[in-house]
């Protein structure tokens, strides 16, 4: 029997877990609570303002443990069920705490092709950790996402839900990971996105021997 997927690429978080957050931190000043009424009031209904809440609590709390949902959903004036709803079918909101760099390597179909699993299995060759954590420095998550967007510059990734790093390739890992190790996020520009194959070089395949390194070659490339 060939190869199978173990796991699902999301994992659900722990439903019941101890409290993060002590309790008498696990509060918003009154400015955040004017931020939500405010949000609130542009919505026909209070649901409306769920996605800016909860980011507003990951941004101040660093990840969305149940109770900082369950504090959300109370400002906002909703059930928790349908925040929690929100907070789990997105993969940007944090469920748990991560590393200072969350690194999101894309290895949906067109960064697949163009050498995503190359990518985040030398990313994870690189730190010591596989998808899913965290380095023990508390620096980098890495993570495999779906799709973000950019398929015409694959492979890519996203530094912790902000710049996009296009047209992957050792090197710019290289040198993203010693840039971020030293707390500086290398300069970025806007780009253009290319319009034909003469402008985008050729195949762009970021390098195709290397994948020959991986002990554990990515499942979905073993499947039959
Ligand atoms: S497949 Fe990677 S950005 Fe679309």
């Amino acid at each position: 029997m060939g190869d199978f997927i173990k796991h699902p690429v999301v994992d659900m978080p722990e439903r019941m877990p101890a409290p993060a957050i002590e309790a008498d931190k696990l509060v918003f000043t009154d400015d955040e609570k004017k931020q939500m009424k405010t949000w609130v009031s542009r919505y026909p209904t209070a649901d409306g303002a769920i996605m800016r809440g909860l980011w507003l609590a990951q941004e101040k709390f660093g990840f969305l443990p149940p109770e900082v949902i369950q504090l959300v959903a109370n400002e906002i004036g909703i059930p928790y069920a349908n925040a929690y709803g929100v907070a789990t079918f997105y993969t940007q909101y944090f469920k748990e705490k991560k590393g200072k760099h969350v690194l999101d390597i894309c290895t949906c179909f067109s960064c697949q092709l163009c050498g995503g699993y190359d990518m985040l299995h030398y990313i994870e060759e690189k730190l010591g950790v596989h998808k899913g954590e965290t380095t023990k420095d508390g620096l980098f998550t890495i993570q495999e996402a779906e799709c973000l967007g950019a398929c015409g510059s694959a492979p890519m990734l996203q530094i912790t839900n902000g710049p996009f790093v296009h047209n992957l390739n050792k090197e710019k890992v290289d040198a993203l990971l010693d840039a971020l190790k030293e707390d500086k996020i290398p300069a970025f520009t806007s780009v253009t996105l290319p319009q034909d194959e003469d402008e985008m070089g050729g195949n762009r395949r970021s390098d195709v021997s290397s994948i020959e390194s991986y002990s554990v070659r990515p499942v979905s490339e073993t499947l039959s």
